[in-house]
This record gives structure tokens, C-alpha cells and sequence, in this order.
């Protein structure tokens, strides 16, 4: 019911391996099947709205791969999404985490429809995921791929490229709370903000441990500790433990607030920025923006050493769905972070010099100035895979 199982055939090629021209700033750890020499079973949400457009053209360029390198994808196509829910009334099938957590890794395009107004499909599905399968981490590279798709004022490649590490399992969007007396005037809505040593600690961690694999030295900070004086404080308490430990890697600490204006006015000073899932979704929107738009911006939802999920930062993009014009880079990217954090080095940096490519050629959407649409542009991106 759930799974039309498509096995895309991989036949070898003679063609050499690229050299990448940009740096994978990617690997979290290979998966434990990473050592797998020639396959991989991936699970694919191409959800709802742009989501499905996107998905279908990283999955072309998955399947270029694959032709090139001699890989094969098993693919498991899941239909879940607005058009599931509504249909079936499910959002997530019983065994949905079961099924995600036996393959090796999830690739999914976006949730969110206006029919669904409670959204609680992308609930289930995304955030859902996100939880039951631990994915603490939320990866998101800001990587600036020229400088004509770069709002800021005189601002180029070497400005704009850092990581953010957003918590990905805690804070506002565990949805603890509750309405009481909904739709009154006396109605009263709580939503707690969870922080636990636990999530804290390993994500603060793993931003540094990032940082010093990467031979970066600058991990910073960003909360509200000033105002949200209980649930921060346990940030700084960990930032202070943690960074002690690494005295090579200098570490900063800003509020958020002011991390959102530092990263306008002088964005070159950051390299690695870590922080809880609310700041880190805002935040990325505007590291987005830097790139070039939501349609540029790539993610992973990591547990290290586990199957993880990996999906463009933008959303459904109601208003683009199924006008061929959205653009397929920021999944394309996410292919790409997804083959690497399986342990496929080469094939992740062919996918990043294609996209560098498609830009500096400006084969690409109209977001970005180009005049292909979705599928073309995708299209380009798959036939440099080489
Ligand atoms: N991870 C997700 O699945 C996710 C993330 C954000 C929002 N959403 C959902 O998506 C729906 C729409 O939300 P929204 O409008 O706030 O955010 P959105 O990211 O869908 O779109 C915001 C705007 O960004 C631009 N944009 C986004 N993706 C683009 C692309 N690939 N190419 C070109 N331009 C692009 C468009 O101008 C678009 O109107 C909502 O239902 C929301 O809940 C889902």
C-alpha cells in the first residue's frame, strides 16, 4: 500500500571521478552501512507542494549518480503528505518510524498544504521523524555560491560559508503545553520551552567536534540568556563546560538577537554557530537569504552512525506547486550532504560541482536569475554529473 519500491539500476561507468571544486564542509560521521560497497535503500518523501517538484529532481541526479559512479539506489517512494492524509485519513502509518529507521537513509522534499490548516501531517511526518528517530542534529550549511546571488552589499563566496547547528529534538517544538479555554477571551496557551543537559550537551559537542575535524576555530554561541533566564542559562552552563575542552577553538557567544545583526553586518566572522531549534530555524531563513534564497539552502536531520533524513530548508511553497518554477537546488544540495554523510565523498562533491557549475553558468531558476524551470534546471545539474 505504502510503498512502490522502485530499484534504479546503476550500470557502471568508465568515466573518471571528478574533482570537486568546492569543499564538502558535510561529513557528520558515516552511517554504520556506509561500508556497504555499492548500494544504498533510501526512503523518499517528496511530500507536498514544491516539495514533490524538488524531490523528483534530486532524485534524477541520485539516479545520474548512480549510472556514473556504479551505484545502486533501492528506492522507496512513500506517498505520505497532504494528499495521503486527506485520501486516508493517515498522516504516518504505525509502522512509518519502524520502516524509516531500517534503511539507510531518508530524503524528504516538504509538508504543508493549505488544506491541511492544523498541519499536522508535516507534524507527524517531520517533526515526528525528527523525534522518534533522535535526529539532534540540524545541519545546515551557508554557503554562499556567488556573489551576484548575495543580497549584502559587497559580499562574496569567502563571506558568506559556515555551519549552523540548530537542536533538533527539544526546545519550543516538543509542543508541550495546552490551550485552556480555546476560542474565549479568557482563553490561556502555554508552550514550554524544553531544554535537558542531555540535548544541550551533545549537540554544543558536536559543534565543536565538527568545527575541530574541519580545522575550523571558532565555534559561536547563540541563545537569549539574558531574558530567558532558566532554560538558557543551562546553554551557557554547557558552552562554558565544552569549550573548556577545546582550548584551540576560540568560542564565542552572542544573543541571539544580536547573532541575527552580526550575521547582516559582518557575516566572514563565523564559521560554526550553534543553537536551539527555534533560533536555528529562524536563523537559517536568513542564512538562506545570503545564498541566494529558501530555494538554495540544503539540511541534514542527523543522528551520527543512524539512518538520517535530509531535505531542502524551504517549505511547500504553496503558491509555486506544480508551475515548474521553484528551484531544485537547495534538495539537489541535500542529495548531495545525504551521499556524504553516508560515506560517498566522490559522489556527494560531483553533485556540488554540478550545482557550483549550473550557477556560475546561470542554467538555473528564475529565483536566481536564470530562466530555466524546475525540471530543466535539474536536468542540467544531472547531465554535469560526471
Ligand atoms: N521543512 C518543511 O517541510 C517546511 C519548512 C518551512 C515551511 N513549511 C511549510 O510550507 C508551507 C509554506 O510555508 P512558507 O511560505 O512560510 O515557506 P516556504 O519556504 O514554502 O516559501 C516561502 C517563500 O520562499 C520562496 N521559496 C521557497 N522555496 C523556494 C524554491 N525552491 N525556489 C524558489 N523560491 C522558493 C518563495 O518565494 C516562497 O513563497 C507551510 O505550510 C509551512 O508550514 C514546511
Amino acid at each position: 500500500m505504502l510503498t512502490p519500491n522502485s530499484q534504479v539500476p546503476t550500470p557502471n561507468s568508465q568515466l573518471p571521478s571528478p574533482k570537486s571544486q568546492l569543499p564538502t564542509p558535510n561529513s557528520q560521521g558515516p552511517s554504520p552501512n556506509s561500508q556497504g560497497p555499492t548500494s544504498k535503500r533510501l526512503a523518499v518523501i517528496a511530500g507536498d507542494g514544491i516539495g514533490k517538484e524538488v524531490t523528483a529532481e534530486a532524485l534524477r541526479v541520485i539516479r545520474r549518480v548512480g549510472e556514473v559512479f556504479g551505484r545502486t539506489f533501492e528506492i522507496e517512494e512513500l506517498p505520505w503528505g497532504a494528499d495521503y492524509l486527506l485520501e486516508t485519513g493517515i498522516t504516518i502509518p504505525p509502522n512509518g518510524y519502524d520502516l524509516l529507521r531500517r534503511l539507510d537513509a531518508i530524503f524528504i522534499g516538504a509538508l504543508g498544504d493549505p488544506r491541511v490548516p492544523d498541519n499536522r501531517h508535516a507534524r507527524d511526518i517531520l517533526l515526528g521523524t525528527r523525534f522518534e528517530l533522535d535526529l539532534y542534529v540540524n545541519y545546515r550549511p551557508v554557503k554562499l555560491l556567488d556573489e551576484r546571488l548575495c543580497p549584502l552589499k559587497g559580499r562574496g563566496p569567502k563571506d558568506v560559508n559556515f555551519a549552523v547547528f540548530r537542536e533538533n529534538t527539544e526546545g519550543l517544538y516538543v509542543s508541550i503545553g495546552g490551550r485552556f479555554k480555546a476560542g474565549t477571551e479568557d482563553e490561556v496557551a502555554i508552550q514550554e520551552e524544553l531544554n535537558t543537559f542531555k540535548g544541550v550537551n551533545r549537540i554544543i559537542r558536536h559543534a565543536f567536534a565538527f568545527a575541530q575535524e574541519h580545522g575550523l576555530t571558532k565555534v559561536c554561541m547563540a541563545d537569549k540568556s539574558n531574558a530567558m533566564q532558566q532554560g538558557h542559562a543551562l546553554w551557557q552552563r554547557v558552552f562554558r563546560e565544552v569549550a573548556a575542552e577545546y582550548p584551540g577553538i576560540n568560542a564565542t557567544h552572542y544573543y541571539i538577537d544580536a547573532l541575527a545583526m552580526y550575521m547582516v553586518l559582518d557575516p566572514g566572522q563565523f564559521e560554526v554557530i550553534v543553537t536551539n531549534n527555534l533560533f536555528g530555524d529562524i536563523i537559517t531563513d536568513l542564512g538562506a537569504t545570503f545564498q541566494g534564497g529558501l530555494g538554495m539552502a540544503a539540511s541534514g536531520n542527523i543522528h551520527p552512525g543512524k539512518t538520517s533524513m535530509f531535505e531542502p530548508v524551504h517549505g511547500s511553497a504553496p503558491k509555486f506547486a506544480g508551475k515548474n518554477i521553484a528551484n531544485p537546488i537547495g534538495a539537489i544540495s541535500s542529495a548531495a550532504l545525504m551521499l556524504d554523510t553516508l560515506g560517498w565523498t566522490k559522489e556527494a562533491a560531483a553533485i556540488d560541482a554540478a550545482v557550483m557549475k549550473a550557477v556560475k553558468e546561470n542554467q538555473v531558476t528564475s529565483d536566481i536569475g536564470g530562466t530555466l524551470g524546475t525540471r530543466e534546471a535539474g536536468e542540467v545539474i544531472a547531465r554535469e554529473i560526471r
